[in-house]
């Protein structure tokens, strides 16, 4: 059963608009070949499920040649597949067999910096100091006598220095290079006007393979303040970030021309293509990136990030509707992704546990509770206006893993900065509770291990059952797409009146609740005789609505 459109892409107005997006983690979505790695033909087999699943659109996230460091985000080579996902024929075939089931097809796009293996990073280490190789990058002198100190005291995301010192073709110790993230992970230098000319033509490379759009990775980075001045430390020298803001190497305005710059290269074909950002950035800066001359739209983060409770919920609703309203841009939704503890797991801890960095051992969430308000939580994402990003596992419920051997774990931030790492939430997929590595591989080769808990969570055993979490998601993105609750139309509102705890959100005759309280609530006369569409949990009957739980109710 599917609402799903079989019409061609360009006759699709905006279709971003208000599509529900679903991420693919290549590594770990499908393996075809029985290496224990996801790959593309592993994605195109399974495109059925995922029209079955009622979503619009994927987003790939990073399948080029790749030493893998970051899972993909460390790329050697823009224009080519790398052979453990398989080559650009799979890529061209993932691509047509989609746009035939009417999914259209969003590829990652990694900007603010290359592998250390790309061919041109090579060659700037290979180049004496000044030339125009080491140019596309950001090399700089030390600071200190022997220049044996780096040039700032700027940090990686990932922990330690943002710079890491090369050996001259003399072998003596010679520049530093800037690395935001890994030090696999040069930042290209967006000062040089080849590394736009180059990026120009990744856009058109993918483009014309027929891409419907890019996710831009690091979307705030790329250009760092003139003169790269230090950051300020605070009193234990360590970088000193002011609640809501960000280091100084992001989020500057440089960055906005390149949005600029590309937008009419990707409105210029054919069949509505776009950008959506990953633009980690205080919420009032979002408007400057998005609208008819900047990027199509951006991950509104702040939805993923707020607290359990009715006013921090409300207040993420509303604040992005009205940031996005007023440049004319729809905003989006987000609840999990590849970077943070999957949502499931999330919500089974205290509403200020923290969201990146991934889960230890040691922290043992309330298992039910998290499922049950990760279910409402979904549901009321799937009510809103604008697009909606959901993360591979999320329709089934599954939950992070914590139990990964530390010398499995590949995540750099892991080995960098100690941290669990996100490793959890990138473990593969299970599909059939009965087969090899539950149906990710012919084999049983998995490359990192799957919890026992994936047995009962496997898309086979969910598939028909209505109280499973994937059927959930299905009745959903049917009802979502049949009401057109996506669609601006009747907009939002937040009626009053409701019992304490509970958050209503009206669009129209449909009702959204959600009870984030910790009992049941008997809901008012109107709302008790309302008709029910759809619910997070069990235990819902006429008028009462049990804690954690989200109902769509629909008024005559
Ligand atoms: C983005 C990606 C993340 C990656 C980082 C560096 O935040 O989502 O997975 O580690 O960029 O590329
Ligand atoms: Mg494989």
């Amino acid at each position: 059963m599917t609402t799903q459109s079989t019409t061609t892409p360009t006759e699709h107005d905006q279709w971003w608009r208000d599509a529900v997006v679903y991420q693919v983690y290549p590594r770990s979505f499908a393996d075809s070949d029985g290496d224990g790695m996801g790959d593309l033909p592993g994605v195109t087999a399974r495109l059925p499920y995922l029209r079955d699943l009622g979503v619009d659109a994927i987003w790939l996230s990073p399948f080029y040649t790749s030493p893998q460091h970051d899972g993909g985000y460390d790329v050697a080579d823009y224009t080519d597949v790398d052979p453990r996902f398989g080559s650009l024929a799979d890529a061209d075939t993932l691509i047509a067999r989609a746009h035939e089931l009417g999914l259209r097809v969003v590829v990652d796009l990694v900007p603010n910096h290359s592998s250390s293996e790309h061919v041109l990073f090579q060659q700037a280490l290979a180049a004496a100091p000044g030339s125009p190789e080491r140019d596309l990058y950001v090399f700089r002198e030390g600071r200190g006598e022997h220049g044996e100190l780096p040039p700032n005291n700027w940090t990686s995301i990932f922990h330690g220095p943002a710079w890491t010192r090369v050996t001259e073709a003399d072998g003596t110790p010679g520049q530093w290079y800037l690395h935001i993230f890994d030090t696999s992970q040069p930042d290209w230098n967006w000062d040089n006007p080849a590394v736009h000319e180059m990026f120009r033509g990744v856009l058109r490379f993918w483009l014309d393979r027929g891409a419907d759009g890019f996710r831009v990775d690091v979307a705030h980075g790329m250009v760092k303040p003139e003169g790269l001045p230090d950051a300020t430390v605070n009193a234990e020298g360590l970088i000193d970030i002011p609640e809501g803001e960000v280091p100084v190497y992001f989020d500057n305005d440089g960055v906005l021309d390149i949005y600029r710059e590309w937008r009419p290269i990707v409105d210029s074909y054919a069949g509505d293509r776009m950008m959506v950002l990953e633009a980690w950035i205080p919420e009032h800066r979002l408007p400057l990136y998005i609208g008819p001359e900047e990027a199509h739209q951006s991950f509104n983060f702040g939805f993923l990030q707020a607290r359990w409770g009715v006013p921090t919920m409300r207040a993420a609703i509303e604040k992005p509707l009205a940031l996005a309203d007023a440049v004319g841009a729809p905003t989006t939704w987000v609840l999990s992704n590849h970077d943070v503890i999957r949502h499931a797991t999330r919500y089974g801890f205290p509403p200020e546990h923290r969201f990146g960095e991934g889960l230890s051992r040691e922290e043992v969430p309330d298992t039910e509770l998290g499922r049950r308000r990760a279910r409402a939580a979904t549901l009321l994402m799937l009510a809103l206006p604008g697009s909606a990003y959901l993360y591979q596992g999320e329709e089934l419920g599954l939950p992070e893993v914590a139990d990964i051997p530390d010398e499995l774990r590949e995540d750099p931030s892991h080995h960098r900065a100690g941290v669990p790492g996100r490793d959890g939430c990138r473990v593969p997929l299970p599909w059939e509770k009965d087969a090899p590595a539950y149906g990710f591989s012919p084999t049983g080769a998995s490359w990192l291990p799957q919890p026992a808990v994936f047995a009962e969570l496997a898309a086979d055993v969910q598939a028909g059952d209505p109280n499973s979490t994937l059927e959930m998601y299905r009745l959903a993105l049917r009802l979502r797409g049949e009401l057109g609750l996506g669609r601006h139309v009747e907009g939002v509102e937040f009626p009053d009146g409701l019992p304490e705890g509970v958050l209503a959100v009206r669009r129209g005759s449909v009702w959204v609740l959600v009870n984030t309280g910790d009992a049941a609530v008997e809901l008012p006369a109107p709302l008790a005789a309302a008709t029910l569409l759809v619910a997070s949990g069990p235990g819902v009957a006429r008028g009462v609505l049990p804690a954690d739980t989200a109902v769509w109710l629909r008024t005559a």
